[in-house]
């Protein structure tokens, strides 16, 4: 290492001894309420909702999420960051959040990709289910042209609503502005067969071209529920020009928490051709197309993971489990191409 580079190393090491510096809109009483409702009464599966977003606040040196901070809230930031700030002073090959960062990052160029690909075929769609405390639709120029669709539940959507107009109504020099064309937030359950039903009677048209995003939800679904969650849209695709969007955990990867992750699968790039998607392309952490310059240190976890094979369950090296997370791509039916 140059000197002058031991310097700047020095320098990002000493910000992680800083206190982490908080938005001011966050402690105001307003926001803090309704981060207190959040705390008391959502369970795990919406929470988890704030803990994404913590990581898009705090690896805002690539996500530009201005909105991210106050949507996760005050206890989420601090807990994140104290597990940064410590991965960091230890020289951690793998700084905790930066699977999230990747994740984000891939489905943003995903997205983008795919609405470049509809080119000017008529008016398309970008559905997020499960969207959570996702801001894309006020953070990607790409949606400019795209009618946005937020599924998640009720109460989720009501906060996330509530937090937005605070921050608006708060931010004197920063404008928060819709980027998207429209966005239609739709309150539903996954887990109930009529989640498509909702989504229609709120505007979506089965016709049109979508990009259906599923970031960090399938696996918090059971196996019953998220397979049918992939059918429903497979035949609602079918004829016309669809993008799949998703990320898969593999069987050892839920093992790390079976009461919080529930459906997996080791193939999805078997799995999707089975219920009617074609053109499936499955990317991991440390490929090409989903590092982003984060992962280049050749030993750490993910790029150790990608040289073996995918039937292996254990490393051979240390016996820990090959947890991976897979990032599928999958395009809707055999009129894709016409
Ligand atoms: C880990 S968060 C991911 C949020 C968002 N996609 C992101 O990447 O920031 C999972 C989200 O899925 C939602 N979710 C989980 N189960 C759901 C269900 N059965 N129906 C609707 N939303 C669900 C949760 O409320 C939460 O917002």
């Amino acid at each position: 290492m140059s000197g002058e580079e031991a310097h700047q190393k020095s320098m990002a090491d000493s910000a992680w001894l800083e206190e982490l510096q908080l938005p001011q809109v966050l402690i105001s009483e307003r926001v803090r309420s309704l981060h207190a409702t959040i705390e008391q009464e959502w369970d795990y599966l919406r929470r988890s909702a704030c803990q994404t977003a913590a990581g898009r606040a705090l690896w805002n040196h690539v996500i530009h999420d201005p909105l991210a901070a106050v949507l996760a809230g005050e206890s989420y930031l601090r807990s994140l960051y104290e597990k940064m700030r410590q991965d960091r002073l230890s020289n951690a090959r793998e700084v905790s959040g930066v699977i999230l960062a990747v994740r984000t990052l891939w489905f943003d160029s995903r997205i983008e990709a795919a609405i470049n690909s509809f080119g000017d075929r008529g008016a398309h769609q970008v559905v997020l289910l499960g969207a959570g405390m996702d801001a894309r639709a006020y953070r990607l120029s790409c949606l400019k042209e795209s009618i946005v669709f937020e599924v998640d539940f009720p109460e989720l959507l009501q906060i996330k609503a509530s937090l937005l107009k605070e921050m608006m109504a708060s931010s004197k020099d920063q404008q928060i502005v819709m980027i998207a064309k429209s966005l239609v937030r739709v309150a539903a359950d996954l887990r109930e067969g009529d989640w498509i039903e909702e989504l229609q009677k709120r505007g979506f048209v089965p016709t049109r071209n979508t990009v259906w995003v599923l970031e960090g939800i399938l696996y918090y679904l059971s196996h019953l529920h998220a397979m049918q969650v992939l059918e429903v849209i497979a035949a609602n695709c079918n004829l016309t020009h669809t993008v799949l969007l998703a990320d898969f955990m593999n069987k050892s990867s839920v093992s790390l928490s079976n009461s919080t992750f529930h459906f997996y699968s080791d193939w999805p790039d078997h799995l999707l051709p089975t219920l009617g998607y074609c053109h499936v392309k499955l990317s991991q952490l440390g490929d090409p197309d989903a590092h982003f310059g984060l992962l280049h240190d050749p030993q750490n976890l993910f790029n150790k993971l990608r040289s073996l094979p995918r039937s292996m369950e254990t490393h051979p090296e240390d016996g820990t489990p090959c947890r991976r997370l897979y990032l599928v791509e999958a395009s809707g039916g055999p009129s894709q191409d016409s």
